[in-house]
């Protein structure tokens, strides 16, 4: 079980071959009429299947209501949404029980639960899990009038995009099976991808989220913040292993002289700031310029080659070799994913804040 927000609370169930993945939302306000048809789209970017670049599992990702809906709308009360298993082969994952495959989370979920897990697919852990993460990212992006998120792919197998792209052309992304918004770039991760897969191989890669249209003041101080609430929930995405905003780990290397923002005041008469080395955020709380944060995600762990590991049952030495349908790069698909995360934490982070205001 895994629980995001405090008045957005999303609470996201289910397992990769059980009967389906679904979320518990909490918060979302009374009456708000859902858009379904934008809830669809966002579900069918993070769908399996949709290009050769990806594991071929096919599944309709039809998100059903079983509470907090009347006639189209929100009630208030708790909205579970339920999204079913249809294409699921469990078969390979029997011959592999006891021979955990190095890089996932099966000798982990062995160790804590032992021989009573679920190990079909990856179990708890498999990213089907956020297919309801991104149903309830829908809902957030419609609490969350006036802002604009939007993920691209910056990075994959150490191929990066040269230059920043425009936050109007990330829409481009879209349009490439790699969702990098460059498209000679794209072109390169394309065959990183193709070369990987032919060698039973996998690769990584680093998605870029930024969020437009933010005011000033949202978020707090510390673990409350919107760093550490938006890093908590990014490195909860599977595979996903660093996060940073604005410079980032190049932050380390620059002086003070070249990472401080200067401030300025807009046309509109609000304080920007010249450049956004900050990323958007200044001790927790959004400093009103566009949000900004990568996350690093490792190469797929499943492979189709021999990989040493150890038989649970016998603790003998063993071999294995993954046969289920796998993502060679999982980087593409995360896109939504991210960009659900942090609308989730946004809607929350806007909820936090009119309340603090009221008090
Ligand atoms: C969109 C997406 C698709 C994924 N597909 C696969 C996959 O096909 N095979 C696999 O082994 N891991 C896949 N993963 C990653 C695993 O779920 C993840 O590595 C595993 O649960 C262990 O968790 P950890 O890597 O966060 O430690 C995927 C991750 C994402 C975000």
């Amino acid at each position: 079980m895994s629980t995001l927000g405090t008045i957005f609370r999303v609470t996201l169930f289910g397992e990769s071959h059980g009967t389906g993945v679904g979320a518990v939302v909490e918060g979302v306000p009374a009456g708000l009429k859902l858009d379904l048809d934008a809830m669809r789209h966002e579900l069918a970017r993070r769908r399996p299947g949709q290009s050769k670049l990806t594991t071929q599992r096919k599944e309709e990702d039809e998100a059903e209501f079983l509470s907090g809906v009347m006639h189209g709308a929100a009630t208030g009360a708790p909205l579970a949404i339920f999204i079913r298993n249809t294409d699921v082969d469990s078969r390979p994952y029997d011959a592999t029980r006891d021979l955990p495959r190095p890089g996932h989370a099966d000798f982990t979920a062995w160790a804590k639960w032992g021989p009573a897990r679920d190990h079909r697919g990856g179990g708890p852990f498999s990213a089907r899990t956020t297919a309801p993460l991104v149903a309830a990212g829908a809902i957030a992006r419609q609490m969350l009038a006036g802002v604009k998120i939007a993920g691209h792919v910056v990075e994959i197998a150490g191929i990066e995009v040269p230059h920043e792209i425009p936050f109007a052309a990330l829409a481009g992304a879209e349009g490439h099976a790699t969702r990098c918004a460059d498209p000679t770039t794209a072109v390169l991760m394309e065959h990183a991808i193709t070369r990987a897969r032919s060698e039973g191989d996998s690769v990584g890669g680093v998605v870029e989220v930024r969020a437009e249209g933010l005011p000033a003041g949202w978020g707090g101080p510390g673990a409350d913040g919107l760093e550490s609430e938006l890093a908590r929930a990014l490195l909860a995405i599977p595979a996903a292993r660093g996060v940073e905003f604005g410079a980032g780990f190049r932050a380390a290397r620059m002086k003070g002289s070249e990472h401080n923002d200067a401030f300025d005041v807009d046309h509109a008469g609000h304080v920007t700031t010249r450049t956004n080395n900050s990323g958007g955020i200044l001790g927790g709380i959004s400093t009103g310029m566009p949000l900004v944060a990568r996350v690093a995600f490792k190469p797929t762990s499943s492979l189709p080659r021999k990989q040493d590991t150890v038989n649970l049952a016998t603790m003998k030495p063993a071999v294995v070799e993954t046969k289920g349908r796998h993502d060679p790069c999982v980087v593409p698909r995360a896109v939504p994913i991210v960009e659900a995360c942090v609308a989730c934490v946004l809607a929350d982070a806007k909820l936090r804040a009119a309340a603090e205001n009221k008090r």
